[in-house]
C-alpha cells in the first residue's frame, strides 16, 4: 500500500518539475548543426531518413535536453520493428538468419551513418567472421572468401534456399562462372555437374587444388568405384593409370565435345601418347598413329575408334583387350586363344582344312590359315597382319616379328592370290584357282 503511493509521487513529481524548472527544447534540426551530434551524419554512408528529421525515429516528451546522466528520447518504435517500418524483410521465408530472426539490426547496422557501405558496422568480411569461421586455414581459397565477400553467395537476412544461399544448385556457382553455363549444350555432359558443383568442390576452401574435395582420382572413385576395382588388377596397367589414376589426362570433370567426358575424338586422345615407340620393359610398343595412318586400314580402327578393341582402364586381357588375344609369335592353334578377332570374324577361316568359301588365304581349296594356324605350335595372327593399318592390302604386315629381331616382309597381291617373301620361307604364292 505505501509502496504504490511512493510509486504514484515519483511522475506527480516529476510533471512538477518540468512544468516548473525546465527550458523549452530546441528544434530537432540543430541536433547536428548545434555539434552536439555530428558523429551521426559524420561518415560517407549516410542512412536517408537523415536528411529529413531526427524524429522520423526518435521522440521526446521531455522539455530540457540535455540533462546529464538522463535519456530523454526514445525510439518511435522497438528495434526491428522500427526498421521494418520501411525495410520488407521477408520472415516467412524458409531459413531466417538467426540475428535477423532475433532482430538485431543493430548488430550489423548503424542506423545513422558509416564508412562502410550498406551502413554495415564493420566490413562485410569482418563482420561474418565475427561469429562464424573465416574459411581461410586450408592451402587453397575461393577468390571471393578471400575477399571478404560472404554476402556474394549467402543472404545476411533471409532466403528460401538451404543455408541462406541466394541461388540455388548450380546458380550458386554459374552467377559468377558464366563461362561454366555456355558449355552446357556440348554432346557430353557429366551428370554430377548439371546437378551443382558442391559433388566436387567445396564453396570456401580445400586442401586440395581447385577447391575440390578430394583429389584426383580419389574424387572421382567416390563414386566410380568400378573403375578403381578394375585398376586393381595389377596384370595389365595402363601407362596413364601407372602412377596413380591420371583421369584428366583423358576426360574432363565438367563437359567436353566427345563422349564419354573424352577431351579430344577418342583417336586423337590415344594418339596424344601413341604417336611415337614406347618402351616397355624388354618391348618395344609401336608408333600406332603411323599405322593407322598407312594406306589399307582395319575397318573398325577407321569407323569405331580404339575402343572397339581396347579398354583404356578396365583391361581383362593382354594388350587392354577386351577379349583373348596371345602375346609373342606362336601360341596353341586353338580359336579360343584368337577370341579377340573372331568377335567380329568367322573361325571357320582357320578352322577348316579345305574350302571354297572360308576364307581367301588358300591354294585351290587348302586354306593356308589352317596350314599355318591349326596346330600345336600356332603362328600368332600377328605374324602375317597389322591390326592397326598397313601399306600392303589385306592389312598384311610390313614386318614381322620374330624374337627380338623383326624381318621385312615383302607380299605382292595378284588377282586370285599373292605371294610371300620373308625370313622364314622363300617366296611362296598361292592361288585361288589353282
Ligand atoms: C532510421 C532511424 C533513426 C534516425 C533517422 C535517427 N536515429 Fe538516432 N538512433 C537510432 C537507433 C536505432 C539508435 C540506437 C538506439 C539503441 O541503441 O537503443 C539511435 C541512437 C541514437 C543516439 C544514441 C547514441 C548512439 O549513437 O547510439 C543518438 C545520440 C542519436 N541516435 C541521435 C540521432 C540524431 C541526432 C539523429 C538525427 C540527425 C538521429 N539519431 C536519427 C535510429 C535513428
Ligand atoms: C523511415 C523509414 C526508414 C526507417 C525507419 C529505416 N530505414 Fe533504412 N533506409 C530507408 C531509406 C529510404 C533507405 C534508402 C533506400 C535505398 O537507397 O534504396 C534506407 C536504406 C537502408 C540501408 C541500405 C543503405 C545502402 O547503402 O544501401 C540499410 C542497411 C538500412 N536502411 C537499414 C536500416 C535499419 C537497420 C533500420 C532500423 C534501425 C532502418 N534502416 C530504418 C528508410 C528507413
Ligand atoms: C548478420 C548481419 C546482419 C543482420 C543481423 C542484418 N543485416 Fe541487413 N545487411 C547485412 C549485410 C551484410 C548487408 C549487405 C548485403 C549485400 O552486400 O548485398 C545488409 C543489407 C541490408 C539492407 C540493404 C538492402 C539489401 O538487401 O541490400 C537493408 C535495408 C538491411 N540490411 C536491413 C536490415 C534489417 C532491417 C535488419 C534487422 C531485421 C538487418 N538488416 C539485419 C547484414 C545484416
Ligand atoms: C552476431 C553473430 C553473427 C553474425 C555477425 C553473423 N552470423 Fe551467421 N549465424 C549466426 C548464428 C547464431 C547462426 C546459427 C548457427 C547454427 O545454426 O549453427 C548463423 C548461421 C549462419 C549460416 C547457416 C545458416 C543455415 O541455415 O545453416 C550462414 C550461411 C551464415 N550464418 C552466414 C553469415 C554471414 C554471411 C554473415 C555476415 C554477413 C553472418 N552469418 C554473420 C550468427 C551470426
Ligand atoms: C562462393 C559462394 C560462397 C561464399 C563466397 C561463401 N559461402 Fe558459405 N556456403 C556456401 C555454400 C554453397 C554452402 C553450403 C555448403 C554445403 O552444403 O556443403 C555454405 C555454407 C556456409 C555455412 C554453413 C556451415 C558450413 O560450413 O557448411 C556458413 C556458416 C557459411 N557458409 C558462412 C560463410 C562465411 C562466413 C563466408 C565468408 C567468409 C561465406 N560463407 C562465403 C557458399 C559460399
Ligand atoms: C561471387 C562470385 C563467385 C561465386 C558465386 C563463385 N565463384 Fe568461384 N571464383 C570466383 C573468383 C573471383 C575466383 C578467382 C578467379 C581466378 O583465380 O581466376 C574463383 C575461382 C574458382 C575456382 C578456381 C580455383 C583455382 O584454384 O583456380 C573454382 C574451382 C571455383 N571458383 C569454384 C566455384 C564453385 C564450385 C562455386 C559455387 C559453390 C563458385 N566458384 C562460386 C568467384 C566466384
Ligand atoms: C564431377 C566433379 C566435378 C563437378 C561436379 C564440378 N567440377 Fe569443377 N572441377 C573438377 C575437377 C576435377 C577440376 C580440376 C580440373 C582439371 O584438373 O583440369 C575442376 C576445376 C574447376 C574450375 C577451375 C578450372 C576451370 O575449369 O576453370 C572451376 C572454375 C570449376 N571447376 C567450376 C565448377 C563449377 C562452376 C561447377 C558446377 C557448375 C563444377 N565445377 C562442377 C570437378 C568437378
Ligand atoms: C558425385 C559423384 C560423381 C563424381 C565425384 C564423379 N562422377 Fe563421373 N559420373 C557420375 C554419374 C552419376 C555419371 C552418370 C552415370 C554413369 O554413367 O555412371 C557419371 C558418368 C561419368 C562418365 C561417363 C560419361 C558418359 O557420357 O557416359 C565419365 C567418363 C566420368 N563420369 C568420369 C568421372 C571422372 C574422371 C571423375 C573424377 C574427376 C568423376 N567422374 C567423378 C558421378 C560422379
Ligand atoms: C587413357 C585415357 C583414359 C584415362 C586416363 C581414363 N579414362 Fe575413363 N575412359 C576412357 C575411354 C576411351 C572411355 C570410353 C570407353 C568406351 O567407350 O568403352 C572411358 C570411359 C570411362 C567411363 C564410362 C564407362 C565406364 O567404364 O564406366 C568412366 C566412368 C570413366 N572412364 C572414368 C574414369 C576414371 C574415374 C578415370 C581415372 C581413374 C579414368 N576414367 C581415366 C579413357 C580414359
Ligand atoms: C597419357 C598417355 C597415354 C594415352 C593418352 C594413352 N596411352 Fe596407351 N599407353 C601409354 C603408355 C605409357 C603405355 C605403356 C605402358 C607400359 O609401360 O606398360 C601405353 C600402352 C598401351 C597399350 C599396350 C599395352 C601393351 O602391353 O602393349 C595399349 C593397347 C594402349 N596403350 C592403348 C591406348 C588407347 C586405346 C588409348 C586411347 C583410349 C591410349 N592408349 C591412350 C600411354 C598413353
Ligand atoms: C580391331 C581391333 C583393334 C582396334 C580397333 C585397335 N587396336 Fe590396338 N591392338 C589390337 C590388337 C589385336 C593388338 C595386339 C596385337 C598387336 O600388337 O597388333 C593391339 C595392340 C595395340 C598396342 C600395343 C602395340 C605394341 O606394339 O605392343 C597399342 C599401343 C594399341 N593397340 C593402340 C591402339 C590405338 C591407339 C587404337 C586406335 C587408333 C587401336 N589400338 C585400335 C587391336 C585393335
Ligand atoms: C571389332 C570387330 C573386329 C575385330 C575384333 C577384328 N576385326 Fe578384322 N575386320 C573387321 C571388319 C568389319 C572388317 C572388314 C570387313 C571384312 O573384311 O570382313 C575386317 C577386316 C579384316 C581383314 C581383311 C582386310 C582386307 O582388306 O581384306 C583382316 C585381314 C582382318 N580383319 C584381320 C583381323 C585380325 C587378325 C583380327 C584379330 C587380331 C581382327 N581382324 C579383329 C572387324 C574386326
Ligand atoms: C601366314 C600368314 C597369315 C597368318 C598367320 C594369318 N593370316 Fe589372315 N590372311 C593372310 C593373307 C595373305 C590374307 C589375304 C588373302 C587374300 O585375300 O589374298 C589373309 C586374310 C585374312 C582375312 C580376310 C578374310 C579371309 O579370310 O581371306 C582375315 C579376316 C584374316 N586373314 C584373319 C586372320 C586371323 C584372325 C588370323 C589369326 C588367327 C590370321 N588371319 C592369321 C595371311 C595370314
Amino acid at each position: 500500500m505505501k509502496r504504490t503511493f511512493i510509486l504514484l509521487l515519483v511522475p506527480v513529481g516529476l510533471l512538477f518539475y518540468t512544468i516548473a524548472f525546465s527550458q523549452p527544447l530546441k528544434d530537432f534540426s540543430d541536433c547536428t548543426t548545434s555539434g552536439c551530434h555530428a558523429t551521426q551524419t559524420k561518415f560517407e554512408y549516410k542512412h536517408s531518413p537523415l536528411e529529413d528529421d531526427c524524429t522520423t525515429c526518435h521522440e521526446t516528451s521531455a522539455k530540457e535536453h540535455p540533462v546529464p546522466n538522463k535519456r530523454e528520447f526514445k525510439l518511435v518504435e522497438s528495434i526491428p520493428a522500427l526498421c521494418l517500418q520501411c525495410h520488407e524483410i521477408d520472415m516467412e521465408k524458409k531459413s531466417i538468419h538467426s540475428p535477423t530472426k532475433d532482430g538485431e539490426c543493430l548488430g550489423c547496422h548503424t542506423p545513422h551513418s558509416s564508412d562502410t557501405e550498406k551502413l554495415l558496422t564493420a566490413e562485410s568480411g569482418e563482420l561474418c567472421i565475427q561469429c562464424h569461421d573465416s574459411y581461410t586455414s586450408n592451402n587453397f581459397v575461393h577468390g571471393p572468401v578471400a575477399g571478404g565477400m560472404c554476402s556474394g553467395c549467402h543472404d545476411p537476412h533471409a532466403s528460401d534456399n538451404a543455408v541462406l544461399l541466394r541461388r540455388e544448385g548450380q546458380e550458386v556457382c554459374l552467377f559468377c562462372h558464366t563461362a561454366k553455363k555456355d558449355v552446357q549444350s556440348k554432346p557430353s555432359v557429366h551428370e554430377p555437374f548439371v546437378k551443382g558443383c558442391l559433388g566436387c568442390h567445396k564453396p570456401h576452401n580445400s586442401a586440395a587444388k581447385y577447391l575440390l574435395s578430394a583429389d584426383v582420382p580419389e574424387l572421382c572413385y567416390q563414386c566410380h568405384s568400378t573403375v578403381e576395382v578394375a585398376l586393381g588388377k595389377e596384370s595389365e596397367v595402363h601407362g596413364p593409370f601407372q602412377k596413380g589414376g591420371k583421369c584428366y589426362l583423358c576426360h574432363d570433370a565438367h563437359v567436353t565435345d566427345f563422349k564419354p567426358l573424352l577431351k579430344a575424338e577418342e583417336k586423337q586422345l590415344c594418339f596424344q601418347c601413341h604417336n611415337k615407340k614406347i618402351t616397355k620393359g624388354e618391348r618395344t610398343i609401336r608408333d600406332i598413329e603411323q599405322c593407322v595412318n598407312a594406306k589399307f586400314g582395319h575397318e573398325p580402327v577407321a569407323n569405331d575408334g580404339c575402343s572397339a578393341c581396347h579398354a583404356a582402364h578396365t583391361p581383362d586381357n593382354f594388350f587392354l583387350l577386351s577379349a583373348a588375344f596371345p602375346q609373342g609369335s606362336y601360341t596353341e592353334g586353338k580359336a579360343e586363344n584368337f577370341a579377340h578377332c573372331f568377335d567380329c570374324h568367322d573361325s571357320a577361316l582357320m578352322e577348316q582344312a579345305e574350302s571354297a568359301t572360308a576364307t581367301q588365304f588358300r591354294d585351290g581349296k587348302r586354306n593356308l590359315h589352317y596350314v599355318h594356324i591349326a596346330r600345336e605350335k600356332a603362328r600368332n595372327c600377328t605374324t602375317c597382319h597389322e591390326t592397326h593399318g598397313s601399306k600392303y592390302p589385306h592389312i598384311i604386315a610390313q614386318k614381322v616379328p620374330f624374337g627380338k629381331w623383326t624381318m621385312p616382309m615383302k607380299y605382292t597381291v595378284t588377282e586370285s592370290g599373292g605371294s610371300c617373301l620373308t625370313g622364314c620361307h622363300k617366296e611362296l604364292g598361292y592361288d585361288r584357282n589353282h
